[in-house]
């Protein structure tokens, strides 16, 4: 198995977006410390993960991916972590009890710190810096020594994830995920918005059906689904340096393993089939997700899943569409007949963020609610046509009231926008707009059963 791939083996392919560093020696050092180091996450874990997925492929259950666009070093605040987690819970319940579909639920977080970019320098009042591409890498403040690579980041990237991962372990285990708990998990400013009382009005439900169950004798305390939640972590993977540091073989299985999070992703800059990111996935048995633009072709695609994924086990692939809205109908149908006649059932993933970007009349990088939507009806319209499942979705979100899209039932503009945009690359759906998308994906859901 893998007989011609080792952690290291993407070292003698082409790099896309990372830097040179300055000092060599500098970063052979972090990495060596970062290698010593425990890992993350465990190959138990990211097994169960790829259990689920494979049970997302078979229309079973429902992935739901989201967080940061790209975490910042300076929010280890654990209300943005506790926010970010608060949020998905909410949706998660929403599909569950609106859907009654099992949720699959992944946080794009505790490693989300590598940033593509699609210039490698910025300019800015005649001055031409090295691009900010995430704080694992550099700094996003404008000067030349923010700016400058520097490999000690790596280990602060992973002191962070570890202490995000914490938090998020002690969360999701530790009692706030309990069920009955769900009326706490709404946040004050969204509480007074019309999805927060949409919300409260289905937490109502929820804690009266778990009351009226346990007056029938149901034993609630011996239900541990009812008390913690299964929580798992995916990054783009694309510091391999990082990446590598991480990378352990598991003494039972005989598979290596990345260590850095129980899913990692392609990005759609980073999937050539020569390339260094290809190279490095292939040889992990992690679940891999890979970002697909609107201008991959059907045969390209074959070849890169084979690469991939030579062995077919189920759950290992995860395909994000990313196209557009109105894009997406012109080009997923081509790639899923020729995954159904190459014999492979991936899970189907959502991603109406990354198409549908655009800046606002007064400079801010936006989206627009209705063009998220829009690309989710056409997405489930589409697998609806084509007879596939679709899967999932995977967003950039965060709990805190941010204004950085435009639209929802809050009525954003591009007046809203200068309010408070904190995000330091995309922007972001705010607490009140996640659950609004969450109530209409439900919708999505329930109507194609009822098909
Ligand atoms: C992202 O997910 O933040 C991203 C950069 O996506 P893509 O690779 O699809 O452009
Ligand atoms: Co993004």
């Amino acid at each position: 198995m893998n007989a011609d791939w080792s952690p290291s083996s993407w070292r003698t392919r082409p790099l896309r977006q990372l830097p040179a560093y300055p000092d060599p020696a500098a970063l052979e050092t972090a990495e060596g410390q970062l290698a010593a180091w425990p890992t993350l996450v465990e190959p138990g874990e990211t097994e169960a993960l790829r259990g689920h997925l494979a049970a997302v492929a078979r229309g079973e259950a429902f992935l739901l991916q989201g967080g940061d666009c790209a975490e910042s070093f300076d929010e280890l605040g654990s209300d943005t972590v506790r926010g970010t987690f608060r949020v998905l819970l909410q949706m998660a319940v929403v599909l569950t009890y609106a859907a009654a579909c099992p949720v699959v639920k992944v946080g794009r977080i505790a490693g989300q710190f590598a940033k593509p970019r699609s210039s490698d320098t910025e300019t800015l009042d005649g001055l031409t810096l090295p691009s900010y591409r995430g704080d694992i890498v550099n700094g996003a403040a404008f000067d030349a020594a923010a700016r400058q690579p520097d490999p000690q980041r790596l280990l602060r990237a992973y002191s962070h994830a570890a202490a995000v991962l914490n938090l998020l372990r002690a969360l999701a285990q530790g009692g706030f995920a309990d069920l009955h708990q769900v009326h706490r998990w709404t946040t004050d400013f969204v509480r007074a918005s019309p999805q927060g009382e949409r919300f409260e009005a289905l937490a109502d439900r929820i804690t009266d059906c778990l009351a009226f169950m346990e007056a029938c004798g149901f034993d609630a305390a011996r239900t541990p689904q009812l008390h913690a939640v299964d929580f798992f972590t995916s990054h783009e993977a694309l510091h391999l340096h990082y990446e590598q540091a991480l990378t352990r073989r598991d003494e039972a299985s005989g598979r290596w393993y990345g260590g850095s999070a129980h899913l990692l992703w392609l990005g759609e800059r980073t999937r050539a089939p020569d390339g260094a990111h290809v190279e490095y996935l292939r040889g992990i048995a992690n679940p891999i997700g890979v970002k697909l633009g609107p201008k991959v072709e059907p045969d390209e695609l074959c070849r890169l899943l084979e690469v991939l994924d030579p062995e077919r086990r189920p759950g290992r692939l995860l395909l994000i569409t990313r196209m557009g809205a109105g894009v997406l109908p012109q080009r997923l149908p081509a790639l899923l007949r020729a995954l159904r006649e190459d014999g492979r059932a991936p899970v189907w993933c959502c991603d109406p963020m990354h198409g549908n970007t655009v800046t606002s009349a007064n400079g801010y990088k936006t989206r627009d609610f209705g063009r998220i939507l829009a690309e989710l009806r056409d997405f489930f319209a589409v697998h609806a046509a084509e007879g596939s499942h679709a899967g999932g979705v995977h967003v950039e979100l965060t709990g805190a009231d941010v204004t950085e899209c435009r639209g929802g039932a809050q009525g954003l503009t591009d007046a809203s926008l200068a309010e408070r945009y904190r995000s330091a690359c995309d922007p972001r759906l705010n607490g009140s707009q996640s659950l609004e998308l969450a109530f209409q994906i439900a919708q999505m859901l329930k109507d194609g059963r009822g098909r």
